[in-house]
């Protein structure tokens, strides 16, 4: 991956003069569910063809001035990443492996022929956002402020073509505690008809796009009672490839996780990589490789497999209790969380919260 930048940017701070004070700041923190509230600040860094990189700020959050000829508004030429700052007991702030995010980024935009951000002002940015909006990470356990880097295309032409113009931004919202009332399994939905990647299009990348067209599948999920959708592979529709926001993992017997391996139009999970590295670690057996319907629905039935749960940054370790797909079912509905689930979850999150030592160095402290 190239580095756009030898030096990193220089940051300009405009503060909000209206940043929420501490006691409704603190009723936020106190609920803030996901996604609903935004901290008082953001980050911009403008890209042209002639300057690169350039004007990076922090400025007060507000609504982006758009041109309606904006790219990003026709062609949808998009990338985003999702990773969270932990409090810990001491107070301190962390983030956890920032530079897989950043590196992802960069696949990202290499594949939406957008440029490339070093992974020193990736990481940069967020921590202008943690200096000047720390106080927006709560203590609660398992909360978190959700960190949401994105770049969009802002040239005003509507030519079929890279854009000349593109922002990097970062937002930030405080995000509550997933499983409030203890790790539940959910059922999930297999999407039969529609697919979220074809060979060559833009699976592996963290685009929009991808999400834009998993909506209607996921749609269907929840009419049928499920949390999420599952999606096979666009070319055989055999393999299981991932859910719309979540790779997945099997476990057989008590020594082996299975995963899909990457075939270019999975997108390969932060946490995904951690839970190999933790299952390793235990001395398990890990394979990435082809995982067939068939051999879930035979896996389940014979015993063999004895756990499946579902991986990412929001939620981090999901037990999937039952598949649920138009003319069968796998697995059962009410079945509790397998104790390999619940503990390779237990272990990252105390990694990430500062309880257990980070062995593989994977934090970075923030403020
Ligand atoms: C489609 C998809 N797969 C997998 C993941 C899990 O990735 P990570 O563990 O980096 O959050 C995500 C979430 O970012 C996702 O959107």
């Amino acid at each position: 991956m190239s580095e756009t930048a030898i030096f990193p940017l220089g940051f300009a701070l405009t503060p909000s003069t209206n940043a929420r004070a501490g006691a409704e700041r603190d009723e936020i923190l106190a609920d803030p569910g996901f996604g609903k509230h935004f901290t008082d600040h953001m980050v911009t860094i403008d890209w042209s063809v002639e300057a690169g990189w350039h004007d990076a700020r922090v400025t007060p959050y507000g609504p982006l001035l758009l041109d309606p000829a904006s790219s990003v508004l026709h062609y949808g030429q998009e990338i985003f990443e999702g990773l969270k700052a932990y409090r810990h007991a001491d107070s301190s702030i962390w983030t956890f492996r920032p530079e897989k995010n950043a590196q992802r980024l960069q696949r990202s935009a290499h594949r939406l022929a957008l440029p490339e951000l070093s992974v020193a002002d990736f990481i940069e940015s967020i921590r202008q956002m943690i200096a000047i909006d720390g106080d927006w990470v709560p203590t609660a356990p398992e909360t978190s402020l959700y960190l949401r880097p994105f770049m969009i295309a802002n040239e005003s032409f509507l030519g079929v073509r890279a854009a000349h113009k593109v922002s990097f931004y970062v937002i930030a919202s405080p995000a509550g505690a997933y499983f409030a009332d203890g790790v539940a399994p959910v059922k999930i939905w297999l999407s039969t008809e529609y697919s979220r990647a074809g060979r060559g299009g833009t699976g592996a990348a963290k685009c929009g796009g991808n999400y834009a067209a998993s909506l209607l599948p996921q749609m269907e999920a929840y009419e049928n009672g499920c949390a999420q959708v599952l999606f096979l592979d666009g070319e055989t529709g055999r393999h299981i490839d991932e859910l719309g926001g979540m790779n997945v993992f099997f476990v057989h017997g008590t020594d082996t996780l299975v995963t899909p391996r990457l075939t270019g139009s999975i997108l390969e999970g932060v946490t995904r990589d951690s839970i190999m590295q933790l299952a390793r670690d235990r001395g398990m057996t890990v394979e990435e490789r082809d995982v067939t319907l068939e051999e879930w629905r035979e896996g389940v039935a014979s015993g063999a497999i004895t756990e499946v749960f579902a991986c990412g940054t929001a939620a981090v370790v999901t037990p999937i209790g039952q598949l649920k797909a138009r003319d069968f079912t796998i697995g059962e509905a009410d079945a509790p969380a397998g104790a390999i689930t619940l503990s390779l979850r237990q272990e990252l999150t105390d990694i990430q919260y500062g309880r257990l030592p980070d062995r593989h160095g994977w934090l970075t402290r923030l403020d």
